[in-house]
Formats: C-alpha cells, sequence, structure tokens
C-alpha cells in the first residue's frame, strides 16, 4: 500500500496527544481506513468516555490499536492463523482473538475476545509508540452515522466535544478494517474490507471462509441495523435518476444527473472504496430528497462497498 500522509506530527501536538490519553481522555486519530477516536484501552472510565461522546450501545465492542505484533502478543492469545494474517500489518484488518492482559471488559463488551489490529498510518503509528500502549478506537462519527475520511468530518460530527483531533490528512483506504474472527475452530468474516475475502483465502490457504452473518455468531458493527446511514434516505442498484435525486455514480456510463458524485469514472473500485463516505457525506448537504447508488461490482473491496452501501440504506 502506497502513503502520501503528512509524516510528522509536531512534537508538541504529540506530547499534548500522549497527556491526554494518559488522563484518561479520547483524541481522534487518523488511519489509513478512517478516523478513530482513541483512548487508553486499559482505563474503564476513558472507554467509557468514548462510548458516550459517540452514543455507542455497549454490547458492541470495541478495536485495539498497537504499535507493533509484540504488543499485540500481550492482548491477545496468538495462534497460527493470527501469525499467517499479520503479514497483512500494518494494515487494514482487525483479527479478534482470546483477549489476554489488562484490556477492560468494556472495550470487549463483556465478551472473552478482543478485536485488535495495527494500523498502517505512520503519524498514528508514532503516537502508538510514543504512548507504549493498547489504544480503543472505534469510527470517530457518532454511533450510526457515516464514518470520516478527513479531520473536517471529525470536527462536523463531535465539535468541541473531544479535546484534539490529529489531522493526518485524507485517508487512504477509506473504509473501515476487515474484521475476521480467529478465535473458534473456523475463521470467520465479520467484516469485509480491503484485505479482500480472496487474500484471507489464499494467505490461510482455505476456501470458502464463512462471513458473520451465516455463522450466527458475535455482529460486526454494520450487523446493526442501520449503520453508515446518511441523512436522506438511499436508493440501491439505480440505473436511472428520478427527480429530486442525487446519484452516487460509478463507472464511465453513468446516467446525466444535475446533483451527481462519480465514486471512479474508470471504474476503479480502490479509487471508489477511497471516495465512498466523503461522497456520501457531499451528496447528502445537496439539495437533493434522497440519494441513488448505482450498481457497484461485488468483487474485491467491492464486496466491502456494497456491504455499507446496503447499510447505509437501511433505516
Ligand atoms: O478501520 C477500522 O477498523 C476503524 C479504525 C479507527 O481502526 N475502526 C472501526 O471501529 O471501524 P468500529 O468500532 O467503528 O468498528 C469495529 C467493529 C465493532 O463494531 C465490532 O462489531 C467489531 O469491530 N469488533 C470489535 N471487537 C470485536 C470482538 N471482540 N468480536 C467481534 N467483533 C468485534
Ligand atoms: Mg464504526
Amino acid at each position: 500500500m502506497s502513503h502520501s500522509y503528512p509524516q510528522d506530527v509536531d512534537s508538541a501536538l504529540q506530547e499534548k496527544a500522549i497527556n491526554l490519553w494518559q488522563q484518561g481522555k479520547c483524541v481522534a486519530i487518523p488511519t489509513e481506513t478512517v478516523y478513530g477516536l482513541g483512548a487508553d484501552a486499559r482505563n474503564p472510565s476513558a472507554v467509557a468516555g468514548i462510548y458516550a461522546v459517540k452514543s455507542r450501545p455497549r454490547f458492541n465492542p470495541l478495536i485495539v490499536h498497537v504499535a507493533d505484533t509484540a504488543t499485540a502478543q500481550r492482548y491477545a492469545e496468538w495462534n497460527d492463523r493470527a501469525e499467517t494474517l499479520s503479514r497483512f500489518w500494518p494494515g487494514p484488518l482487525t483479527m479478534v482473538l482470546r483477549k489476554r492482559g489488562d484490556i477492560c471488559d468494556l472495550v470487549s463488551a463483556g465478551g472473552d475476545t478482543i478485536g485488535i489490529r495495527i494500523p498502517a498510518h505512520p503519524l498514528t503509528r508514532r503516537l502508538l509508540h510514543a504512548f507504549d500502549g493498547p489504544i480503543a478506537a472505534p469510527s470517530a462519527n457518532r454511533s450510526g452515522r457515516i464514518s470520516p475520511t478527513t479531520a473536517a468530518h471529525v470536527l462536523s460530527e463531535f465539535g468541541d466535544s473531544i479535546p484534539l483531533i490529529i489531522d493526518g490528512g485524507p485517508c487512504q483506504v477509506g473504509l473501515e478494517s476487515t474484521v475476521v474472527d480467529l478465535s473458534g475452530e473456523h475463521p470467520v468474516l465479520l467484516r469485509p474490507g480491503a484485505i479482500t475475502r480472496t487474500m484471507l483465502e489464499e494467505a490461510l490457504a482455505e476456501q470458502g471462509i464463512a462471513s458473520g452473518a451465516n455463522a450466527g455468531i458475535l455482529k460486526s458493527p454494520g450487523q446493526l441495523e442501520s449503520h453508515y446511514a446518511p441523512e436522506k434516505p438511499l436508493r440501491l442498484n439505480a440505473k436511472t435518476v428520478e427527480a429530486g435525486e442525487g446519484l452516487l455514480a460509478f463507472g464511465p456510463n453513468a446516467p446525466a444527473a444535475e446533483y451527481c458524485i462519480n465514486l471512479s469514472e474508470r471504474g476503479d473500485l480502490a479509487e471508489a472504496a477511497t471516495r465512498l463516505f466523503a461522497a456520501l457525506r457531499s451528496l447528502d448537504a445537496m439539495p437533493v430528497e434522497r440519494l441513488a447508488a448505482m450498481p457497484v461490482p461485488d468483487e474485491g473491496i467491492g464486496e466491502a462497498i456494497n456491504d455499507r452501501l446496503q447499510r447505509a440504506a437501511t433505516r
């Protein structure tokens, strides 16, 4: 994966972030996927603060972010599949493993597993190294709303109710990490993302990895019914545009529309993923009554795009 983020976080800013974390406060941080709202995963009142700011239901567990694999192994029971999939770290993959160490129960929503990942954004990796501890960070949006892919999105979600937002530029992946549960007998894909089903199957040499919905086990974010939701209703599989609609287009053959954002005119799925959430926010703010999304191929990261679109359309 290529990165062109700001490489340096001002050292005064870094110190401020670390101090806030040590005091049990939240800091919004950039990652390669989406912006996160981070706090010390060992501190129950800090973690309670995340749930409060987001209005997040307490049964929905948080992902723990660490600087390196050695730290991950301190908080998660390692196994062969985790070892294999750690080749995707730092990167947009969260592994669900049996929990160990002093992560507080609120992070795992009372369960005995933990979702853990090493994010790839250089600025946040530097912060994690300096903090030298586990940071619980859900996406930095109010619960159920569209995930933020810029610092400005985070500001528009929370305003002054969080003390610090670290601006690391626009997120390069643009969709939340793939979540794969490795705590049971078989791996289960709980949330599709940029590390695709095919990539997981090839790395593990296992075909037909089940999805969370099919496996009927603990649910991942998006399995809450409505998620990633714009304010206005969203119609899927649009081939034409109706009066009053803003069009979320994909590919070179989009119908003409007065209000339209094309996710990728050349039909590139990775480009579409990067732009999806910002496009939903922009269309939502246009003078339209409803949104309509063209079909996106369900291959590679297209599976993750369609997952988010389906949830955005559910009300
Ligand atoms: O890309 C991402 O993963 C971003 C950035 C900030 O890292 N974070 C993110 O967090 O998307 P969040 O909270 O919006 O979504 C994480 C989802 C949770 O909603 C939860 O369902 C699932 O991951 N998850 C976390 N821990 C889990 C666990 N122990 N078992 C099953 N699912 C878990
Ligand atoms: Mg989220």
